[in-house]
């Protein structure tokens, strides 16, 4: 088989971006034209905006769409939870990572989840107040504010405390997910009360109130840090996970603390891709897959060709995530050799064009079967000021606890660490030293908010989807490259694979079915929608990318909110404020 390569030295980029000027001969824009915003849900991106108007800056929107977004897909994400947060600040021009990643709580060691036969107790890990590492995205939410915003939090978290407090209408992702919790979430009376308020569980339109998140929002907003670390909010979430027999200490929950941390960064095709360092595996993972991808010049590859290529740039990315990657604060993540463009060349040296490189024979577990779970918002301001913000509580609706008086649903991240050595987590991806749980320590995430920059454009992207979520960035960041807009790169069809188990996963239609038969001719297999490798069904569709491009050769801004997701809403306002 023959293959397009194409002979792009990447150092020459640097060059380019001193010195380039649009294609078509303009200089690019220095400032964009207002301010886009993509998120998973359109009261959030409204939320953005009205922040905006009222002066703030594109991290003041961030708080206000991160903490709707909390409000509004208790599925997904919430101050219970965690997250990543990517920013550059125009002034400065200045990249920095907000880790608010949870912590594990030092009652929590290998031990604690393992049951009489010494198999991962999979209950425990991801159910009830042992799945739930400290929150930190409040921390993130106090950070972000006080560091980079230009309003009080009073001002930015209005927007969600209103939403909370006066309900907002169930919609279709949210409901299905309560069914598919129920069981779990019904165990719980601080769960029931929110949820079952009005005796039976949440449907489709009728409005969802929470009025003690509300309060723990404002008790956020009046206080600060405090205001959710100590005090009253503190008592109750200790009290609450106490109730139900887990160990949290006081001085776990207020020794919690965001990480500042240098974002990654490397060239691609003309690019500089900025994304997350470890505690996610997402940014090394993407460096090592372009890099290794770099060469070839994948539009000009037949279908069968580039998906083979990716595909085979994904396997080596995710073997070495399971060995090497962990909470760099604990373990020595070897950075700066796994993201070096030589490492990607000996792994790109090992990829036969014509053949499969089967994975070791280890546990096949699969890939999970929902993608409801976690979200990403993007948002370009006035200013030039960017945000990528991914953020979660782990699995549809975390642990699904709720400790009483809070409102606030408590994560099941701590089945993001190898809790057993070698044993594949829920999203059948595994691990061992390096992401073994320790007090204090960051559990490994795939979450991967993600910049793109070239001479005359600049993207924001990022989605949901557990270990997916570093393909499909890999997918739209590729999409990027090719040229394709914001719209299209949310949209694209998504193909995935993690080393183990071995085989393509596909969305339905992903792949044309002659791809298919010549990419199994080649040794791949490839796992249609209903092949799922433990005979269940698994989803159609996954993610729930939003993302958001600044042309700045014409000056013009673009957003793209995943089609998959009906309530997500993309926006971009001329004159929003400055
Ligand atoms: O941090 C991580 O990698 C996971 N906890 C993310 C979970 C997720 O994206 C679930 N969505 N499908």
């Amino acid at each position: 088989m023959r293959i397009a390569m194409r002979g792009v030295v990447a150092a020459v980029l640097c060059l380019a971006f001193a010195t380039a000027s649009a294609a078509d001969g303009r200089a690019p824009a220095k400032r964009p034209p207002g301010a886009a915003i993509a998120s998973a849900h359109a009261l959030a991106t409204d939320a953005g905006f009205e922040v905006l108007r009222a002066g703030g800056n594109a991290f003041d929107a961030a708080v206000a769409v991160s903490s709707v977004l909390s409000v509004v897909e208790p599925i997904s994400s919430g101050l219970g939870g965690g997250g990543f947060y990517l920013l550059h600040d125009a002034r400065k021009g200045r990249d920095v990572f907000i880790d608010a990643r949870e912590t594990a709580p030092a009652a929590a060691t290998a031990a604690s989840y393992l049951d009489a036969k010494g198999a991962l107790d999979r209950d425990r890990a991801t159910n009830g107040p042992w799945a739930a590492g400290i929150p930190g995205l409040p921390a993130a939410l106090v950070h972000l504010s006080r560091r980079y915003g230009k309003l009080p939090l009073k001002a930015t978290l209005a927007p969600a405390i209103r939403i909370a407090r006066d309900g907002f209408p169930v919609y279709t992702r949210l409901s299905r997910g309560y069914a598919a919790r129920r069981e779990v979430m019904e165990r719980f009376p601080g769960t029931r009360a929110v949820f079952l308020a009005d005796g039976d569980p949440p449907q489709d339109g009728e409005l969802l109130k929470q009025p003690e998140l509300a309060a723990t929002l404002e008790r956020l907003a009046a206080n600060g840090f405090d205001g959710f670390y100590r005090g009253v909010t503190a008592e109750r979430l200790l009290a609450g996970v106490a109730a139900e027999g887990g160990k949290w200490t006081a001085q776990e929950l207020a020794g919690y603390a965001v990480r500042e941390r240098e974002p990654l960064r490397f060239a691609y095709d003309g690019w500089e891709v900025v994304t997350a360092p470890p505690p996610s595996s997402g940014g090394i993972a993407l460096a090592q897959m372009m890099q290794v991808l770099a060469p070839w010049d994948l539009a000009k590859l037949s279908p069968t060709q580039r998906t083979h290529l990716t595909v085979e740039a994904m396997r080596r990315a995710f073997r070495d995530r399971t060995f090497y990657l962990g909470d760099p604060d604990f373990v020595d993540v070897p950075v700066e050799t796994l993201a070096h463009p030589a490492y990607a060349a000996g792994l790109r040296a090992s990829i036969n064009p014509d053949k499969a490189t089967p994975s070791e024979l280890l546990s096949g577990a699969p890939t999970p079967l929902e993608d409801e779970d976690t979200t990403h918002f993007s948002i370009i301001d006035a200013d030039g000021n960017r945000v990528a913000g991914t953020q979660t509580v782990n699995l549809l609706f975390g642990s699904g606890l709720i400790p009483p008086g809070t409102g606030v649903l408590l994560n099941n991240e701590m089945d993001d660490f190898a809790l057993k050595a070698g044993t594949p987590n829920a999203f059948g991806v595994m691990g061992y030293d390096a992401n073994a749980p320790a007090p204090g320590k960051r559990m490994l995430s795939s979450m991967t908010p993600t910049f793109m920059v070239s001479p005359g454009r600049v993207a924001v992207l990022g989605t949901p989807g557990g270990s997916r979520i570093i393909t499909m960035v890999l997918l739209g960041a590729l999409g990027y490259a090719d040229g394709l807009d914001a719209q299209a790169v949310a949209a694209l069809p998504r193909f995935h694979h993690q080393w183990q188990p071995d085989a393509i996963s596909i969305e339905r239609g992903a792949l044309a079915p002659d791809v298919i038969a010549a990419l199994r001719a080649m040794g791949h297999t490839v796992n249609e929608p209903k092949e799922a490798a433990n005979g269940q069904r698994s989803s159609d569709t996954w993610g729930n990318l939003q993302t958001v491009e600044w042309d700045r050769a014409t000056n013009t801004l673009h957003g793209g909110a995943d089609p998959r997701n009906p309530v997500g809403k993309a926006r971009v306002e001329a004159r929003a404020a400055r």
